[in-house]
């Protein structure tokens, strides 16, 4: 017989084993370092300074060895008492007690160099991270804010992680800039240089950087009962320190978890514009004179789409007199139109952008210098899998995206950014190799990290491309397909020619088909095998093959 137990009696039992556990400190130091560990017991910490809490998170406290040490910046309360508190420990535990002080914020051993570690993309140093969020470049430094859990290699406690690079490859990691407060967890958005101080946060002779951010009400214990809004956060120190506006939300909800605003300034009507994700398929546009009052334009329904949108101008074909307007999707789909400062009209069908498996919440850079002039895409590589690391996801490497008028209709290609090329180690040359398929073409390199560049020729093959690390890449040509691990993508020959190339990072594979035209972004863990060239059915020729081995960026 089974026997049923009264849900007060569970709650009873729960009570008996889960307890609050305090802790009294004097805060000396400049960083307090919690023990992180997957699986260890999860509650909300919080750390009160003269009876009010400061900084509240959910982590999953190790009682023993952690897997990293998250570190809480506790500069501004030196020399207060405090309590740390958590509200679901077992009786016995000791968790809190492993909690300790210091000046330096305390790392373990190795970081950057572990088996996993992407050696050419962005991870944040321990901690999860999604979305990029905020990009935007100023004085000569390229800014990735991203969606960050500080706390755990889980999604939670979702924060503005920070990045700098002056060439986007080699990247340094910030404190975090924007934390969780009583109106939410800080979701994704975007950022730009108050270039006229529309807002007035212009202090000194440094532009404002300001972050229009989601506030997540209702993901905290602090902020139960609030409604998702759009807030600012800015910057009067190149990025260093920001400061949240005192009149937040700027964007009072309007329905759902409406969210992600991604903002753009629009010249000819002097106003900001943001796209904004509403519910559903459904998007909206706003215009403003400051970022703080905003005005409803319209919305757009676009079925298949959801979250993050992006919203730029850009030239068709580099003419710098024939621009249009690109709207993107999470997902990266897009559509091209034009817009008046009132109304965006798409003028093509919803185009898919990349066909990899990891690929999403797509932003470009905002504020490129004009003499540069490129649209830089990051994405989010969603989904990998980075067993035992102490750091869970990564980001694309960063593309530059350009519309052209292609014969079926005007397309954004995707192309890795010239800087790569920082970190070539040595480039090998090959021309006019034969590929049977009874002879893979091993070019007998020993490292991990490539950037492959080739161009073939069909001849009689059905099949060719790449063999890397068990994974497969290959052209199909009667299909006219290009397939990397289990997803394909339309690609039509040029010139009776396929141009691919393949970006081999420790955890990633992005594979770009003819200049762009296609491109697949996927994640991987790399098996047995080194690199092969294959043909399949029939013999095909590499016309010419470059491979740079290349260096880590850390
Ligand atoms: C997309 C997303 C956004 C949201 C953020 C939260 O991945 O769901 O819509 O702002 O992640 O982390």
């Amino acid at each position: 017989m089974m026997r049923v137990l009264s849900p007060v009696l569970i709650g009873l039992m729960l009570l008996s084993v889960h307890t609050e556990k305090t802790m009294k400190l004097t805060l000396e130091k400049n960083f307090l370092n919690i023990p992180v560990k997957a699986g260890a017991d999860k509650g909300w910490l919080s750390l009160t300074v003269d009876g009010k809490a400061v900084k509240t998170f959910e982590v999953e406290i190790a009682p023993g060895k952690p897997d990293f040490w998250a570190n809480v910046d506790i500069r501004a309360y030196k020399g207060k008492e405090a309590v740390l508190r958590m509200d679901q420990l077992p009786e016995d535990s000791e968790a809190l007690e492993g909690t300790t002080q210091s000046d330096e914020a305390k790392s373990l051993e190795g970081a950057y160099q572990e088996s996993l570690r992407p050696q050419f993309h962005f991870s944040p140093r321990r901690g999860w991270t999604n979305d990029p969020n905020g990009l935007v470049y100023y004085k000569g430094e390229y800014h990735l804010f991203f969606q960050h859990n500080p706390f755990g290699t889980g999604w939670g406690n979702m924060t503005w992680g920070h990045a700098v690079s002056r060439n986007l490859v080699h990247w340094q990691e910030l404190p975090p800039a924007i934390e969780p407060d009583n109106l939410g967890a800080i979701f994704s958005g975007s950022a730009v240089v108050d270039t006229d101080n529309t807002a007035g946060f212009q202090k000194g002779a440094e532009k404002p950087i300001v972050a229009i951010y989601t506030a997540a009400g209702g993901s905290s214990p602090e902020s139960e009962g609030q409604p998702f809004t759009q807030c600012l956060a800015y910057s009067t120190d190149r990025g260093r320190t920001w400061s949240k506006y005192e009149g937040n939300p700027v964007l009072k909800h309007i329905v759902g978890a409406n969210r992600d605003p991604k903002v753009a300034w629009h010249a000819p009507t002097r106003r900001w514009v943001m796209a904004l994700f509403l519910d559903g398929h459904e998007y909206g546009f706003f215009a403003s004179p400051d970022l703080k009052e905003w005005d409803h334009l319209h919305n757009i329904a676009v079925p298949g789409c959801g979250e993050c949108p992006d919203f730029f101008e850009t030239p068709v074909d580099g003419e710098s007199d024939n621009r249009k307007w690109v709207w993107t999707a999470a997902n990266g789909m897009y559509l091209v139109g034009s817009f008046d400062g009132q109304k965006f009209v798409s003028e093509t069908p919803l185009q898919q952008a990349d066909y990899g498996a990891n690929y999403y919440a797509v932003q470009s850079y905002s504020d490129m210098p004009p003499s540069d002039g490129r649209r830089i895409q990051i994405a989010w590589m969603n989904g990998g899998s980075y067993p035992g690391m102490p750091f869970n996801q990564q980001m694309s490497f960063p593309c530059e995206l350009t519309l052209r008028a292609a014969p079926d209709g005007l397309r954004l290609f995707r192309w890795p950014v010239k800087e790569i090329r920082r970190l070539y180690r040595k480039t090998h040359r090959w021309k006019n190799i034969p590929l049977n398929p009874d002879e893979p073409f091993l070019p007998g390199l020993s490292g991990s990290l490539f950037d492959i560049r080739a161009e073939f020729e069909a001849g009689d093959a059905a099949g060719f491309g790449f063999r890397i690390g068990g994974a497969s890449v290959l052209y199909r040509v009667q299909e006219k397909t290009l397939s990397c691990l289990s997803r394909s993508a339309p690609l039509e020959p040029e010139k009776g020619r396929i141009r691919l190339r393949l970006l081999v990072d420790r955890a990633s594979l992005e594979l770009f088909g003819n200049g762009g035209r296609v491109s697949m972004t996927s994640c991987f863990l790399p098996g047995e095998g080194g690199l092969e060239m294959i043909a399949s059915g029939g013999p095909a020729k590499v016309v010419s093959l470059e491979i740079s081995e290349m260096h880590s960026a850390w």
